[in-house]
């Protein structure tokens, strides 16, 4: 199991400084999501390459549009340079089977992953909007971005093992929500901790606040990767 952390500080600056803090591990993924590159851009990217070659770079901007301008999307995206990026099951087969085709071209493509269900959903809300259970669509999704021919799936660590069952053991799981010592749950609903994650055959847990918000971030990195 490998560690990603969330670089969702409100400055550049701040996420900077994390990604210092964390410059000697060199298996980490860190991801930038929204915030981090609507405000920062392409630079910051280059910014966290420069702290460490070796730092693997997880764009997560969750791509949702028609087939054609998703595409476009991916391979913009993938003469970024980064390791992973992630798009929408729910955009549909087409769309993740056009992302998949753009990208042939590229002799060192990203890693792509599908978004299933969003962990912040609790079961109502998630049948209210989507019509059925988070476990059924979470394997319809699963089962669609492994024929689509993705990498793997953004997930609840709840989903990963009946995912795993469901298409390839090599299939990614990257699951958020993730409490790795049962801290607070905060805005997230489906959450878990190392050991779930372990069972569950995780593949790649993300982890936010309970990494930036703790009084010394590196010390909370260094338990969480002797955990794993
Ligand atoms: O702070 P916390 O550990 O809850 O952060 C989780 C991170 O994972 C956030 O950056 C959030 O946007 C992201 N994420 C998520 N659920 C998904 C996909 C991404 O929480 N399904």
């Amino acid at each position: 199991m490998q560690l990603c952390v969330a670089l969702d500080l409100p400055t550049k600056e701040e996420n900077l400084t994390l990604v210092k803090e964390l410059e000697s591990h060199n298996d980490l993924w860190l991801k930038v999501g929204f915030r981090a590159f609507i405000r920062d851009g392409h630079s910051f990217l280059d910014e966290i390459k420069t702290v460490n070659p070796n730092f693997k770079i997880f764009l997560d901007l969750k791509l949702y549009d028609i087939p054609n301008t998703m595409a476009d999307a991916a391979e913009e995206i993938a003469h970024m340079g980064v390791d992973m990026f992630n798009i929408h099951a729910s955009a549909g087969k087409k769309a993740m089977k056009t992302v998949m085709l753009r990208l042939e071209k590229f002799k060192k493509r990203p890693l792509v992953l599908a978004v299933t269900a969003l962990t912040s959903f609790d079961y109502h809300t998630f049948k209210e909007i989507y019509g059925a259970d988070i476990e059924e669509k979470a394997k319809q999704f699963a089962l669609q971005s492994y024929q689509a021919g993705l990498d793997g799936v953004v997930c609840s660590a709840y989903e990963s093992g009946m995912i795993k069952h469901e298409t390839d053991s090599t299939f990614l799981t990257l699951t958020p929500g993730i409490r790795p010592f049962g801290e607070k749950s905060d805005d997230q609903q489906r959450v878990a901790d190392i050991k779930m994650a372990k069972e569950e055959r995780v593949d790649i847990i993300v982890v936010g606040r309970p990494v930036y918000k703790a009084s010394r971030p590196a010390e909370t990195v260094e338990k969480i990767l002797q955990a794993l």
